[in-house]
């Protein structure tokens, strides 16, 4: 089975659930990718937005209703019908798509937003393509992904000691698989470091402007299973801008 067909599959299954805990729960994108994603959307009013594996329309509708022009586009069907419903008052298109074939025009968005969708793809270079040739020039692109700290635990014997633990599988590659809080459903996923995600970004005409580790705000009322995420970097977003 192909990824796309496997993660197609996956998400089919989870979809409601996702949508429920984005929406309602206490969940990290909510928590920690969403507010540092929004703190690098800065002017947006007016601005035409590709949100690209736009899953459940979050993104999509926050984005409307702060003036932008929307466009979603999604891999999973189950997730489209849910977007158009959740956005069903604000004007937004929803097209079902491959971020790697992106049915739009060139020179086309002011904004391509790519959140926690890019490590679905074993080979990104497509996808990233694709987001600047339908960006114009000076576009901006704000793309997220899984930060590969949290992706390179070591699990350990607890005996109630502090055990100093070196991160010895950061590195490492090939696809791996993540599931939901509490569900059984395998989501398969790639890592992202810095170092290819920079690399992919400025081979393919992209400028780097700025880099953000969001965590959590310790702070926060957080259930048990997110509290140990406290001082972790969880997700890496990059707002970088589309060169002539
Ligand atoms: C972790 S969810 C993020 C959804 C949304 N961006 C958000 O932040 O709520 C990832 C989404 O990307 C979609 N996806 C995965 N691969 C894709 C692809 N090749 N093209 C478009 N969407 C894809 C999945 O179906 C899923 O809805």
């Amino acid at each position: 089975m192909t990824d796309k067909k496997e993660t197609n599959q996956s998400y089919a299954k989870i979809a409601e659930e996702y949508h429920k805990k984005r929406v309602e729960g206490n969940d990290l994108n909510k928590l920690s990718e969403e507010p540092t994603t929004f703190s690098l959307l800065k002017s947006i009013k007016g601005k035409k937005i590709l949100d690209a594996g736009c899953g459940s329309g979050i993104y999509s509708k926050k984005l409307a209703q702060k003036g932008a022009k929307v466009y979603g586009l999604e891999l999973n069907q189950n997730m489209i019908n849910l977007a158009k419903n959740y956005c069903k008052n604000l004007n937004i298109e929803f097209k079902q798509g491959s971020i790697d074939k992106i049915p739009y025009p060139d020179n086309n968005f002011d904004i391509v937003l790519a959140s926690l969708v890019i490590h679905y793809l074993k080979k990104p270079e497509r996808a990233i393509k694709e987001f600047r040739r339908v960006l114009k020039d000076n576009g901006e692109l704000i793309l997220s992904t899984t930060h590969p700290i949290v992706e390179s635990f070591i699990k350990i014997k607890d005996n109630g000691r502090k055990k100093e633990i070196l991160i010895t599988d950061y590195f490492k590659k090939g696809k791996y698989y993540w599931s939901l809080h509490n569900s059984k459903v395998k989501i398969p996923s790639y890592r992202m470091g810095f170092e290819r995600l920079s690399r992919l970004l400025s081979k393919s005409g992209f400028f780097i402007q700025e880099i953000k580790e969001a965590t959590l705000n310790k702070k926060l009322n957080l259930p048990a299973h997110l509290k140990k995420f406290i001082g972790c970097p969880i997700f890496i977003i990059i707002k970088s801008r589309k060169i002539k």
